[in-house]
């Protein structure tokens, strides 16, 4: 199959990116971060979670986040609801999309949403119902679908099956969640060719982690089979708090070198994104785990 012609980034550093930052940041600082990103082309946001604030301190300004942002009319600005009352707190706050986070595995299911995965997909039916009655479109995640911290190896057909599950349910768009980063080439094809069996690949986005150094290596792959849509975060940041030894998301600025070189259209800015990476990192003290980023901070 060939590569797609462009690709859409989702940009998940506000919120997979900072989720797992022990010291706090401010409010502003966010905000800031979720403009300049805007600035540079990115036109799909993940700007908040509405998630217990004693679960995922870091993510308490949800509010703050969401009503404080300085809108772009072509930028979507999207949040993480797990429950019906996280649907109802970004609804107040105008929130325009949201997503529902499962999993794969039962034991990470546990961790991170305190509940089964047949429960936590009984859980998010109420929640597409509402969003539904409010236009608010919703997609949906499976994580660990490449393996778990807690079991190790994930079937492929599981993956499929929670995939399907959240699709048929109303979901527009699943993202497959290598949380753990774990995954190569070949298990991400495997993978992807199951779930496709099930869900359309245009309806699929790939959410790799880059924690073994096999991120872009195993987008490359399944760019290849058609993947079309790639969640990656600034600079790299982040890690789920619920998944040890998580390390960041695939680097933005890394996918957009990488399509940028395939001829492949995203539509964005990569000497403002690679900028933004560097004011963020210096910010928040941490390294930049971009090398693209890196690389052109050096010149
Ligand atoms: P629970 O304790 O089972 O929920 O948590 P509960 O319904 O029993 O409520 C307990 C308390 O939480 C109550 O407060 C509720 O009001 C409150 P209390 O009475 O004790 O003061 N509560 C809430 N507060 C704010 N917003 C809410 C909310 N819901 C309940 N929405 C729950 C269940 C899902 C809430 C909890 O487990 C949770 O917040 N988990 C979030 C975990 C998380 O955010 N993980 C990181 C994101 S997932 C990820 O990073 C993976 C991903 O990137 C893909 C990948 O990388 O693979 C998506
Ligand atoms: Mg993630």
């Amino acid at each position: 199959m060939a590569f797609p012609k462009q690709v859409r980034l989702v940009e998940v550093g506000p919120r997979d990116g900072l989720q797992n930052e022990s010291t706090p940041i401010a409010t502003d600082t966010k905000l800031e971060l979720i403009d300049r990103l805007g600035a540079a082309g990115i036109r799909y946001i993940e700007a908040a979670s509405f998630v217990s604030p004693k679960w995922v301190p870091q993510m308490a300004d949800h509010r703050e986040v969401m009503t404080g942002l300085k809108r772009r009319d072509c930028v979507t600005y999207a949040a993480l609801t797990p429950n019906l009352k996280g649907l109802e707190a970004a609804l107040e706050c105008g929130v325009e999309e949201v997503a529902v986070f499962g999993a794969a595995s039962e034991a990470f299911s546990q961790k991170n949403i305190n509940c089964s995965v047949a429960e936590s997909l009984a859980r998010f039916e109420p929640v597409l119902e509402r969003a539904r009655e409010a236009g608010v479109r919703v997609r949906g995640y499976v994580s660990c679908v490449l393996g778990c911290p807690y079991e190790g190896e994930i079937a492929p057909a599981k993956v499929a099956e929670v995939s399907k599950a959240l699709y048929d349910m109303g979901c527009y768009e699943v993202s497959l969640g290598d949380t753990i980063g774990t995954g190569t080439p070949l298990t991400a094809k495997r993978m992807l060719e199951a779930v496709s069996r099930d869900v359309p690949m245009e309806k699929l986005a790939a959410h790799f982690h880059d924690t073994y150094g096999q991120a872009i290596a195993n987008l490359y792959a399944v760019l290849e089979e058609g993947i079309a849509v790639v969640d990656s975060s600034v600079a790299g940041l982040g890690g789920c708090p619920y998944a040890k030894g998580a390390s960041g998301n695939v680097a933005s600025e890394d996918v957009v070198y990488l399509l940028n070189g395939l001829g492949i259209e995203t539509g964005i800015d990569l000497d403002a994104l690679a900028a933004t990476g560097t004011w963020i990192t210096q910010t928040i003290g941490r390294p930049n785990r971009s090398k693209v980023g890196v690389a052109l901070a050096a010149k």
